[in-house]
């Protein structure tokens, strides 16, 4: 038996509530790759309340290029999963050989096994959340999609979806957007698929903020990444 929530019991003064009393920055801190997800439905008024959060998100002129497809049918999020496949597994693969060395770090190893998992399940997810804006000039502009993308990861993260930001389907970028109804002019930039998570949500490992903050002028980053 799933402990997803009873959403028979999630009227619209519920979805309402939901998310409301989390402190920003504790959301902030304790937002992470939800890879593990539960097959049980995400209403629709609880799709729109997070896609909301993401039209708050600051943007270039106030332009607000974003646009959202929430897929949720199974045959065509079985699509979208299939091309997602064709793209991931290649890309993973190196990875997945590298990560047989015992000294291979075993959080690396974690979020790669997350990710694979991700990938193999995508299609039993309940929510594949596309987020797509204008072109200007011709060229997309995803950068000025991420605030947005961000926002709805941290309105995932308050009403306790589970979610986590993919672009890997940009491989199949063209036909993916063809069949989401999308024109070349407001092109898909990420997928997010959301649902119930199976896991918890907690503080994802980061960097002490010591090490990448300076005042006033940089000093000691290396030349090279390590
Ligand atoms: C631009 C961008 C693209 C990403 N694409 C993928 C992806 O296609 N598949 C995936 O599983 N994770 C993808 N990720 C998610 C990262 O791998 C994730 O943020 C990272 O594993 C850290 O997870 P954590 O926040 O739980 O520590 C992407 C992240 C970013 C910022």
């Amino acid at each position: 038996m799933s402990d997803a929530p009873d959403l028979s019991a999630l009227d619209d003064a519920a979805v309402a509530a939901l998310g409301e009393e989390l402190p920003l920055l504790e959301g902030i801190r304790t937002t992470r790759a939800i890879r593990r997800l539960k097959p049980d439905p995400v209403p629709r008024s609880l799709i729109r309340k997070i896609c909301e959060a993401g039209t708050f998100a600051p943007s270039g002129g106030n332009r607000q290029p974003w646009f959202f497809v929430a897929v949720t049918d199974p045959e065509r999020r079985a699509f979208i999963a299939e091309r997602y496949q064709a793209a991931f597994f290649p890309y993973i693969a190196p990875a997945v050989e590298a990560a047989k060395d015992p000294a291979y770090p075993e959080r690396k190893r974690r979020n790669m096994r997350a990710a694979i998992h991700l990938a193999e399940h995508l299609a039993e997810a309940p929510v594949h959340l596309f987020v797509a804006g204008w072109t200007r000039r011709n060229e997309p502009q995803y950068q000025a999609l991420y605030p947005c993308i961000q926002n709805v990861l941290l309105a995932c993260r308050a009403v306790g979806l589970g979610a986590s930001l993919t672009t890997t389907h940009r491989a199949h970028g063209e036909e993916i957007d063809a069949y989401l109804g999308l024109s070349p002019e407001t092109p898909s930039c990420a997928l997010i698929p959301i649902g119930w998570p199976e896991g918890r949500y907690g503080t994802p490992p980061r960097r002490p903020v010591d090490e990448v903050l300076f005042f006033d002028k940089a000093e000691g980053i290396p030349r090279r990444k390590g």
